[in-house]
């Protein structure tokens, strides 16, 4: 199987043509993440957020899927093999009948990235596709967007998140006291100069 990379905010600024293909192409992006996001993520955000971060000057969507993921046995191929960087397809073309696997959203302002969110798709977790993301979006933004630091918050029993980060030489500058509202957990803040 093949994976590869959408910028959702690119479609998004596209001329959607008569028939608003990129807008629903976008709708139904958007609502893939947003379904994801609620099976992973321990920090809730609501639909909304992701429309209006969506909008958001200087914020960046990335979006990792596949073609081969069908109902016939793709989803259970993805689970046999860890991805590595020949696993990226750049001829693949998104479609409604694509497989999401996972997705990325950022902000930036000046020479700084702010990670917002970082997910990958319940069953294919541990396969190699956070550092895909990870990698692409570190080597597309410190290169085009002259991105220095990146930055962000990860709760204190994430222990994959904080494998991933150190992985790609992150280091804990701080530690924040009850961040997180639901269960009072404190969040490391960890930075990589680029
Ligand atoms: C955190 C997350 C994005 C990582 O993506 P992933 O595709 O599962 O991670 P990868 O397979 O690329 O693994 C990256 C590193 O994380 C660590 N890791 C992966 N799975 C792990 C596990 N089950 N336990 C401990 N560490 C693990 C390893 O160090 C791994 O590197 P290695 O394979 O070279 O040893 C993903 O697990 C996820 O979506 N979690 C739920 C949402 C979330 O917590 N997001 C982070 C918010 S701050």
């Amino acid at each position: 199987m093949k994976i590869n990379f959408l910028d959702l905010k690119e479609l998004n600024s596209m001329p959607s043509g008569n028939n608003g293909g990129n807008d629903i192409l976008t709708e139904y992006l958007i609502g893939r993440m947003f379904d994801i996001h609620m099976e992973s993520s321990q920090t809730v955000w609501d639909r909304k957020m992701f429309d209006e971060e969506l909008k958001r000057e200087g914020s960046g969507f990335l979006i990792c899927y596949s073609d081969s993921g069908d109902a016939d046995g793709g989803d259970n191929r993805l689970a046999l093999k860890k991805f590595t960087e020949k696993d990226i397809d750049p001829a693949l073309k998104i479609g409604l009948q694509s497989l999401i696997a996972g997705f990325f959203i950022y902000y930036n302002v000046l020479d700084e990235m702010h990670i917002l969110d970082i997910t990958v798709s319940k069953e294919i977790q541990s396969k190699g596709v956070g550092s895909l993301m990870l990698s692409t979006v570190i080597k597309k933004n410190s290169e085009a967007a002259g991105i220095k630091y990146f930055f962000l918050e990860v709760r204190t029993s994430n222990i994959t998140a904080i494998n991933l980060y150190k992985k790609f030489g992150f280091k804990i500058f701080m530690l924040r006291k009850n961040y997180y509202e639901d269960n009072g957990e404190d969040a490391l803040c960890m930075v990589k100069e680029s």
